[in-house]
């Protein structure tokens, strides 16, 4: 199937991946994207999308550039917004803004001229805390941790009676568990998604994906891409910052198997009005994770700064069950982790970024964000 494709956030790290291929597949691209500095300040991802894709440079949220850039257009790709959860709870106007106004804009827009489809980018934060087994191998769906408040260092959640949990991957059927302002904005990004598809007429999609990396993600950004802001510390001979103790678990997935996923998320009939979680299906310390890309850039002596403290809103174990999205989307992550890490390292050797890290713990801690 060839379409002319509306890619929303189309500049960003993830939108020029889904741009190369919807291309490689025939589709004709148009990206509507504001190229915010935060994002696009010290990398312009502007200059690093396709010459083959159209770039309309406009707000989300604004109407009349969102009617215009749906024009003729068969079908949506929803990625643009505000991304990064410590951030999202202190600039929550903005995020809430983007996030939620801006996707209400595009589907009020879309009622006069509705696609064939949409797919939403959605992400695991809606999860919370994932899914655990308790002591007696019963599922756990609200694991939390309360005790963080009061500066103890008892990471893992416990149960009523102070048991360890032990986490397990979790498939979307868990409730969300919204922890911060960004969780919630993708989980009213997912609801707009399917709230609005059928009874205009179109088919809804919203993948849920994990841990995204790979080369071009903002290096300078500090709240959001984990292993981009390690690599963005490490190029500046520092090491990398971890907080509580390094052994929270997460599932690395490489944006070349996230650009497929969408892809195939725009044809596929078995698609049509379900959420997908898009994940490696492998889960990491992120401590191993820090030491791995810090030996792949050749700093070995950049062992990771564990700095014993949390931020508020940040979960300690998620990874993905990915069954629902093999089964139905035939999805299967195919890159290699080490040799993804070998690859990131090799484009970030040829980036200078500036490493904003301690900026970012300073804006937390100054609001009581860091327990
Ligand atoms: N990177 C991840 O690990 C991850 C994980 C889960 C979900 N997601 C979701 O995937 C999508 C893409 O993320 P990404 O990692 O490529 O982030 P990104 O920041 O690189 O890309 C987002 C793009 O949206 C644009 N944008 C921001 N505000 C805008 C506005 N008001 N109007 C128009 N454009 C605007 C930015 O300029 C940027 O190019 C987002 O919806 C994000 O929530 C990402």
């Amino acid at each position: 199937m060839s379409e002319h494709v509306l890619v929303t956030g189309g500049a960003g790290f993830i939108g020029r991946f889904v741009t190369d291929e919807l291309l490689a597949r025939g589709n004709r691209v148009r990206v509507l994207d504001s190229l915010i500095p935060q994002v696009h300040g010290q990398v312009d991802g502007s200059k690093m999308l396709s010459r083959e894709a159209e770039l309309i440079r406009a707000d989300i949220r604004d109407g009349d550039a969102v009617a215009h850039a749906l024009t003729g257009v068969d079908s949506v790709i929803h990625l643009a917004a505000e991304v990064g959860v410590g951030q999202s709870m202190y600039e929550v106007e903005r995020y809430t803004s983007t996030n939620d106004v801006g996707t209400a804009v595009l589907f009020e827009k879309l009622i006069d001229r509705p696609v064939r489809r949409v797919v939403t980018a959605s992400s695991m934060s809606i999860y919370g805390e994932g899914l655990y087994t308790d002591a007696d191998g019963a599922t756990v769906e609200d694991a939390d941790r309360p005790n963080l408040r009061d500066g103890l260092t008892q990471w893992d959640p416990t149960d009523a009676q102070g048991r360890p949990l032990v986490p397990m991957a979790t498939p979307e059927w868990k409730r969300p568990a919204l922890s911060s302002i960004y969780a919630l904005n993708k989980y009213v990004q997912e609801r707009t998604t399917h709230i609005m598809g059928a009874p205009y007429g179109m088919e809804s999609v919203c993948l849920r994906l994990f841990n995204v990396y790979g080369p071009g993600q903002a290096l300078s950004n500090p709240y959001t891409g984990v292993l981009a802001i390690f690599a963005s510390r490490l190029l500046n001979g520092q090491r990398p910052m971890i907080f509580e103790d390094g052994e929270q678990r997460r599932d690395f997935v490489h944006v070349t198997d996230v650009a497929r996923a969408f892809a195939d998320a725009l044809t596929l009939p078995e698609a049509v009005g379900g959420t997908f979680n898009i994940g490696s299906g492998h889960h990491r310390s992120v401590r191993d994770v820090g030491i791995e890309l810090a030996r792949a850039m050749g700093k070995n002596d950049c062992e990771p700064e564990i700095v014993g403290k949390a931020r508020i809103g940040d979960i300690r174990h998620c990874f993905c069950d990915t069954t629902l999205s093999q089964h139905r989307l035939g999805f299967a992550a195919r890159q290699d982790f080490g040799e993804g890490l070998a690859e990131l390292a090799g484009w970030v050797a040829e980036q200078t970024a500036t490493d904003n890290v301690a900026q970012m713990r300073a804006e937390l801690e100054k609001r009581g964000l860091v327990a």
